[in-house]
């Protein structure tokens, strides 16, 4: 008994360490995140929850109707439901946002390394876009649409992207994306928000810049939404 015991521990181990490179896909119902290893059973992704302890409130998040704050620098603001915020995502390899615009607002250009997103749009209008990974000649492309009430686009996971407010109006988009735990590197702020910085001599030889207009950039006050 204990044997079958150790044997299930040890594939369950092997599977969730072959996966890392996504999540692991659930190998069973479900698997509530918890933070106490107290009150878990076993490990995938993070602790889960003794399913007998589990609730339907484990799998249950309340707010997305409330719009978040965009009066920041770049008038938008990202309510992210993500494992951390509804522990019942834990292994199953999805997340959900709602992303807020002010008009003329942008959602800067930002990847996730860990999720492809699809994103519709419910209210206002808006311009989108991602940029390939680098191509053999050397370049990288842009592929961009309008997108209006009801518009579905994706942006493939790891790529540069972004949306911008193009409408006098409010907008607001839904998004999901296929990881519990997507994570966002904003471009701007990981290469001009470092802490602490980099070399601006690294940066001004790499974007072309006078070291003065780096070391200005590095001194912008970096919000990340
Ligand atoms: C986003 O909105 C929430 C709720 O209004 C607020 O607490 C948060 O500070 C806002 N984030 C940014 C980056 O403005």
């Amino acid at each position: 008994m204990k044997g079958a015991y150790l044997l299930t521990v040890a594939i369950l181990a092997l599977a969730a360490s072959i996966a890392f490179a996504y999540d692991p896909s659930p190998l069973q119902d479900f698997c509530v995140a918890i933070d106490d290893p107290k009150q878990a059973l076993f490990v995938n992704g993070k602790f889960c929850k003794n399913p007998k302890l589990v609730k339907a409130e484990d799998f249950f998040f309340r707010g997305l109707n409330i719009p978040g704050n965009t009066n920041n620098p770049v008038g938008s603001n990202v309510t992210t439901v993500n494992v951390d915020t509804l522990p019942g995502l834990n292994t199953l390899g999805i997340s959900f946002v709602r992303i807020d615009y002010a008009p003329y607002g942008e959602n800067p250009p930002h990847t996730h390394p860990r999720a492809t997103e699809i994103l519709v749009v419910v209210e206002g209008t808006l311009y989108v876009g991602f940029v390939t990974s680098n191509q053999k000649d050397g370049s990288n492309l842009l592929f961009t649409k309008v997108l209006n009430k009801g518009d579905v686009f994706v942006f493939p996971i790891g790529l540069i992207h972004f949306q911008a407010n193009v409408g006098k109006t409010p907008a607001v988009a839904f998004a999901s994306l296929s990881s519990q735990n997507p994570g966002v590197i904003t471009i701007a702020n990981a290469v001009f928000g470092a802490k602490p910085p980099i070399n601006p001599n690294v940066l001004a030889k790499a974007f072309r810049l006078d070291e003065k207009i780096v070391v200005k950039l590095q001194k912008q006050f970096w919000t990340s939404n």
